[in-house]
């Protein structure tokens, strides 16, 4: 008998065996995911376009009716002094801050595109009040509960504020120098020039020694946008790499960043809407509230936890075993006409996370409870 094969085997041959769109699958073994057509053309040291990962982290935005009910993602509330922050102002992040927008909210994910008489705005806003409360600008966080994200592919839907004064981030953050940024700054934006500039940022001991201004370290790279990030939903990306740091808007690379300023740490997400009259960074106050909105957040990565590894391990052999043959799931690219809503989604809840057991109980609790309620209606009747 030949030796058993090794995982790592058994998932280099689910790759090559891989169907072009596998949609319904249950994604047991993990996710493919593709860096763009222009890294392709590039230099690729590790000779492959295609990143494997054990995980995901998928939330709907734009079908949340309560934020507050998401208990993958926690609204923070703290203070920051002026001092604290560098800036001319203080900084008070506030739960009232971070709420769900209304919208349509019924989760119809085919009217989001086309039709003007039906702009779909769902999602989470982070508003940056214009009203100081003890010379602190109301601000907004949003940070992912969990913080075992490694590598990993982290994306998210987002439409900016075009009102002058604020900085508007998607982050991974293990700490001050260990931390992936893309920032917005909309001042910069020049509606007149159509000018939109985005800030990406690792930041690291370098961006330390340099009293974290990162503009003066080799990983600051300022990108014009090809659109108006304030006028529609468009999707923001990085994918966090043991080498290396990619930067997308819209599946496009924007930039690349290597070397030892790439952390290496497991960390978490961030949402972040701020000001505080610092003139250099974030500028403001605005002067008027301004909303920032996020229709989703995909991320794809690998665990540092070891429960979470081996509950993969588990699950993905399992699956193996049954001959089930659509373990691995193809990350399809997200494009400016499927932003708002982010297209395909694989699952709400991960298939292989135990952490994630008490969502997936929570949907058999609500079936079940359905199914009970319609046979008491039907017994009525
Ligand atoms: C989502 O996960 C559930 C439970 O693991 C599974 O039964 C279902 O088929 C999956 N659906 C999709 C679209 O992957
Ligand atoms: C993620 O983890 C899997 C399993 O350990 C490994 O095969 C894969 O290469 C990792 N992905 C990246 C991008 O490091
Ligand atoms: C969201 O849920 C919280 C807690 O249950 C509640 O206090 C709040 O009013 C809800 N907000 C909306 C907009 O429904
Ligand atoms: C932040 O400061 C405000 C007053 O500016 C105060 O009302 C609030 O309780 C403080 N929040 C926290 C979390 O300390
Ligand atoms: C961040 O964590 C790394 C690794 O533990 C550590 O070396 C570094 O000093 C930390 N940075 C800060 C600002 O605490
Ligand atoms: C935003 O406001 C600042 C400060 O008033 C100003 O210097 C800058 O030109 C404004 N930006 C735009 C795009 O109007
Ligand atoms: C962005 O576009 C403006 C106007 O064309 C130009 O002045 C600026 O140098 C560009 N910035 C970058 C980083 O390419
Ligand atoms: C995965 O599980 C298999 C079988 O249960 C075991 O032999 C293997 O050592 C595990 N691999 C890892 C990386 O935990
Ligand atoms: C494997 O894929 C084929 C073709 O896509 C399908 O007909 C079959 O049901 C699948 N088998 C399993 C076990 O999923
Ligand atoms: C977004 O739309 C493009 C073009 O229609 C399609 O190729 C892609 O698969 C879609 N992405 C997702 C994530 O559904």
């Amino acid at each position: 008998m030949a030796p058993p094969r090794g995982l790592g085997q058994l998932i280099a041959i689910l790759l090559l065996a891989l169907a072009p769109h596998l949609v319904a699958a249950d994604c047991e073994c993990g996710f493919v995911t593709h860096t763009s057509a222009a890294q392709k053309q590039a230099r690729d040291s590790s000779g492959t376009s295609q990143l494997f990962f054990t995980n995901m982290l998928e939330s709907k935005f734009f079908e949340l009716k309560n934020i507050s009910l998401d208990g993958t993602w926690r609204r923070q509330q703290y203070n920051v002094s002026a001092r604290a922050g560098r800036g001319e102002y203080g900084k008070a992040f506030a739960v009232k801050n971070v709420y769900s927008l209304p919208g349509s909210g019924d989760g119809d994910s085919t009217a989001s595109t086309g039709s003007s008489s039906h702009p779909a705005d769902d999602g989470v806003a982070l508003v940056v009040g214009s009203t100081l409360t003890n010379d602190a600008v109301p601000v907004a966080e949003l940070d992912s509960a969990r913080s075992d994200m490694v590598f990993g592919s982290y994306r998210a839907g987002m439409k900016l504020t075009p009102v002058n004064g604020t900085c508007a981030a998607f982050f991974w953050y293990f700490n001050d120098t260990q931390e992936i940024d893309m920032e917005f700054l909309s001042r910069e934006f020049d509606p007149k020039k159509k000018v939109y500039p985005v800030n990406l940022v690792i930041q690291s001991e370098a961006s330390l020694q340099a009293g974290f201004d990162a503009s003066k370290t080799g990983t600051f790279k300022v990108v014009n946008l090809t659109f108006d990030p304030t006028a529609g939903f468009h999707e923001y990306r990085f994918d966090y790499l043991q080498d290396r740091v990619l930067f997308y808007a819209d599946s496009q690379l924007l930039a690349e960043m290597s070397g030892s300023s790439v952390p290496t740490s497991p960390g978490h997400l961030i949402l972040q809407h701020w000001s505080n009259g610092n003139p250099l960074w974030s500028g403001g106050p605005p002067e008027e509230d301004a909303i920032m909105t996020v229709s989703y957040v995909k991320a794809y990565f690998n665990s540092s936890d070891s429960d979470v590894q081996s509950s993969w391990n588990s699950s993905c052999q399992k699956a193996l075993s049954k001959g089930s043959n659509e373990t691995v799931c193809v990350v399809p690219d997200v494009t400016a006409a499927n932003a708002s809503t982010g297209g395909t989604f694989f699952n709400t809840s991960n298939p292989n996370d135990d952490k994630n057991g008490a969502n997936r109980l929570g949907s058999t609790w609500a079936a079940t409870t359905s199914a009970l309620l319609l046979l008491l209606v039907l017994n009525c009747l």
